[in-house]
């Protein structure tokens, strides 16, 4: 079965229709840029270019870089304008795209979901974080497979900032840091994350996990096993496609 996934990051808004048998990208995915400001009428648009790129007309899973409730009402817009607090996504990006059946789910989340069923989580059991390294800090916790969603990791208080103020790639990008300092703070991060939930296994996501072998042998230790995602930065794609064909399939 094929299923739509849009991914809205704070740099680009992805999506293609998505292999759900297989847990990999039917076509290959079409990218918009993320408008600035990223108000909700002006990313919905993006959202429509993205979809009528491949004249789809099934249901859409879309993933968004914040707190998402009930698979609709977004509450937090730490790096997209500030006027998508409490705006009902789903009914919003449905009119847009001309009544289509739409999911919207945190973006973490939707890489973490896919990660489980097709990637590195796959039949792991015990306490998996997977975190996702790019705009911000993105954060999915599964114990024995079950979500807890919208944990919001990333804005943990670390040496009085916000964790992804100092540890997010952008951060990285802006003050042209090396690896090993990047390293570094990420190592902070994740230890710190260590003390509070004792996880199984870290799952390292986001655009960055290409780069893996560049800095995670600079991570030192960390008691938990630590993996680059396996989805890469389709796995926000491929996860809000397989919430959009649950969602359908309650119908
Ligand atoms: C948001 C999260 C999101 C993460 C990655 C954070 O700033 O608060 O909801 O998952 O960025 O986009």
């Amino acid at each position: 079965m094929q299923i739509f996934g849009v991914d809205i990051g704070g740099s680009g808004i992805k999506g293609a229709p998505v292999d759900l048998d297989q847990g990999v990208l039917a076509q290959e995915r079409h990218k918009v840029l993320t408008p600035h400001p990223a108000t909700p009428d002006a990313v919905a648009d993006g959202v429509k270019e993205v979809v009528d790129h491949f004249g789809w007309t099934g249901p859409v899973g879309i993933t968004f870089p914040g707190v998402v409730t009930g698979g609709s009402t977004v509450r937090t817009a730490a790096n997209v304008d500030k006027g998508w607090v409490d705006t009902d996504a789903r009914a919003l990006l449905s009119e847009r795209l001309g009544g289509l059946p739409v999911t919207v789910l945190n973006d973490a989340d939707a890489a973490g979901v896919a990660e489980m069923q097709f990637g590195q989580g796959r039949d792991r059991q015990g306490t998996v974080l997977l975190l996702t390294f790019g705009t911000g800090i993105g954060s999915a916790l599964f114990s024995d497979g079950v979500l807890v969603p919208n944990t919001e990791l990333g804005h943990l208080e670390l040496h009085g900032h916000d964790a992804e103020k100092r540890a997010s790639t952008k951060v990285k990008e802006d003050q042209d840091l090396s690896w090993e300092d990047w390293a570094h703070r990420v190592q902070k991060y994740l230890a710190h994350l260590e003390m509070l939930f004792s996880p199984d296994l870290f799952i390292i996501g986001g655009g960055v996990s290409r780069k893996a072998h560049k800095f995670l042998p600079l991570i030192q230790g960390i008691k938990a096993e630590m993996v680059p995602a396996a989805l890469q930065n389709n796995a926000g794609i491929v996860g809000a496609a397989m919430r959009a064909a649950k969602a359908a399939q309650a119908l």
